[in-house]
């Protein structure tokens, strides 16, 4: 005899299994219908041409799919559209999120729950304390330039007549070492100066350079396992301790003045470390609080990893670049003497701020090499609603990329010769290194367009002017590699150089 209770357990039993088989599909199909009609077609492209050919492919398949498709990369879907939209992704900011794409790129999604003003904070530290400040900035740190390229020059015994074999260093040494000085006393100030400082700047700056995933192009687990990847790389951020402790100290030791930050910023003598100790302190306790210290030290990191590693990189594009085509050398090296007057060195205080805005051809060359070294999937956004562009519905929640090429290369932007490189292109146009439009975005555009760009751009002359002032710079076998086409400005070009005298070569 079959009892109620067993009844009822059976019938409890099927109905979870069919809930659990029903259920799913059900949820599954909801999504189907809540998707947006009109998705951009996808597009399949081997994730190795897109790694080792990224311009030749996304430019094939937007030519024949266009204007909006999708591609899947690192395990995810991404939006790439062509030149055409790029203005609307990379203005329309209520709808294509910078700060949103950013956290979301460089694997800073709970960074960024956590410090929730970080981007707002950082944008408006480098503006007024950094872009606002340039001539003070570069007074100081133009010595520390010229006392690197001396050094190098020394390295590579260049003036020794009995130098026997020609030595050659990585370019990447020579810029990541000049810059992370000059960003440690920029950020930090001088008392902070010593070897022992200046590695950790340095490590932090690589440090963080590998968790937001820089390097991940060119790992072979980073693309085949870009999870277990993003885990093992937060645990590299050791350096990140050691540098916390000694910002801790500094804010400990000092008192600030809480007036000084807000009444006028761009009168500010000291260090960005100085300036947050008076932004943040507590006006009724004169200290420091926990909570400050922590937004300080991320903000403190979050400059030093945006303005050290990609500038170094892109400077080594530009000596590299300068190193491939001596035709220019001459010209740079006789635009500086126009200048400068004499000799560019340590102890010249002539060179400022203005003699390096006069730098037109050198400007130009800076330009053009921005323009032309690679840029393809550079600037991002995330899409905040599902938003329709280019005849397609984009859904909310993805990665949206204009492909750069498609604009730098642009014939219609350009001209007929725009896939040739002319250094001179830009000279009495009007248009600087610094000058971002549609047809020119490698430090971004719009509202987010990079604020530090007037310093990086400043910086990259100096490391050319502390080399050109009275060397040229050649190249090993006169080429270099490019280790990751699809990530240009922050993998350095591979490649070794030295410096030949002027008066050494015919
Ligand atoms: C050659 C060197 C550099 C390149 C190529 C570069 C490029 C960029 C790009 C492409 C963006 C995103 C813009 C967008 O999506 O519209 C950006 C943002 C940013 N960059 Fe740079 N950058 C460089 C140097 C610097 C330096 C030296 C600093 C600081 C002093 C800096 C600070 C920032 C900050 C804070 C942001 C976040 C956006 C914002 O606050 O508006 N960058 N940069």
């Amino acid at each position: 005899m079959i009892s109620l209770t067993s009844v009822s357990v059976e019938l409890t039993t099927a109905f979870f299994i069919v809930l659990l088989l029903v259920g799913p599909m059900f949820l599954w199909l909801r999504k189907l219908e809540s998707r947006p009609k009109n998705l951009p077609p996808v597009i399949k492209i081997a994730e190795a041409e897109l790694f080792k050919r990224p311009r030749e492919a996304y430019e094939t398949a937007l030519g024949k799919y266009g204007p909006v498709i999708a591609v899947k990369r690192k395990g995810r879907v991404e939006y790439i559209v062509d030149s055409s939209l790029t203005h609307q992704v990379l203005t329309t900011n209520h709808l294509f999120s910078f700060e949103e794409g950013t956290a979301f790129i460089l694997n800073l999604y709970y960074f960024k729950k956590l410090f929730t003003a970080f981007f707002v904070d950082i944008d408006d530290l480098v503006h007024n304390v950094i872009a606002a400040r340039m001539p003070l900035v570069v007074e100081q740190v133009f010595p520390v330039f010229m006392k690197h390229a001396s050094n190098l020059f020394d390295e590579l015994h260049c003036l020794r007549e009995d130098a026997q074999e020609t030595r050659y260093v990585h370019g990447l040494d020579h810029t990541h070492k000049s810059i992370s000085e000059a960003m440690a006393l920029i950020i930090l100030g001088p008392d902070f100066v010593n070897p022992t400082n200046l590695l950790a700047v340095e490590k932090v700056a690589h440090d963080i350079a590998v968790v937001t995933g820089l390097y991940q192009n060119t790992s072979w687990w980073g693309t085949n396992y870009p999870d277990v990847w993003r885990l093992f790389t937060w645990s590299v951020l050791v350096h990140y301790w050691d540098s916390r402790l000694q910002i801790w100290r500094k804010l400990r030791k000092e008192t600030y003045d809480s007036d000084i930050a807000t009444d006028s910023p761009e009168q500010f003598k000291g260090s960005v470390l100085d300036f947050l100790g008076c932004k943040f302190t507590n006006r009724t306790s004169g200290r420091i609080g926990f909570s400050a210290y922590l937004r300080i030290t991320a903000l403190v990191l979050g400059i030093v990893f945006a303005s050290v590693h990609q500038t170094a990189s892109v400077a080594v594009w530009v000596l590299y670049e300068l190193a491939m085509r001596p035709e220019y050398q001459s010209a740079l090296h006789e635009e500086l003497f126009d200048i400068c007057g004499v000799a560019c060195s340590v102890d010249n205080a002539n060179v400022s701020y203005e003699s390096l805005q006069k730098a037109a051809r050198l400007d130009s060359f800076i330009r053009e090499v921005l323009r032309t070294k690679g840029d393809t999937l550079s600037t991002c956004r995330l899409t905040t609603a599902s938003v329709p562009i280019g005849g397609y519905v984009i859904p909310k929640g993805f990665l949206v990329i204009p492909l750069a090429s498609l604009s730098h290369m642009s014939t219609q932007y350009h001209g007929p010769d725009a896939e040739k490189f002319d250094g001179a292109r830009w000279v009495g146009t009007g248009k600087q290194a610094v000058t971002v439009n549609h047809t020119y975005f490698p430090f971004g555009l719009g509202r987010w367009a990079c604020p530090g760009r007037a310093l990086a751009v400043a910086e990259i002359k100096m490391i050319v002017w502390g080399i050109i002032c009275c060397s040229k710079p050649i190249l090993k076998g006169g080429m270099y590699t490019v280790p990751d086409p699809l990530n240009v400005t922050s993998v350095a070009p591979s490649g070794e150089m030295t410096l030949v005298p002027f008066n050494y070569i015919a």
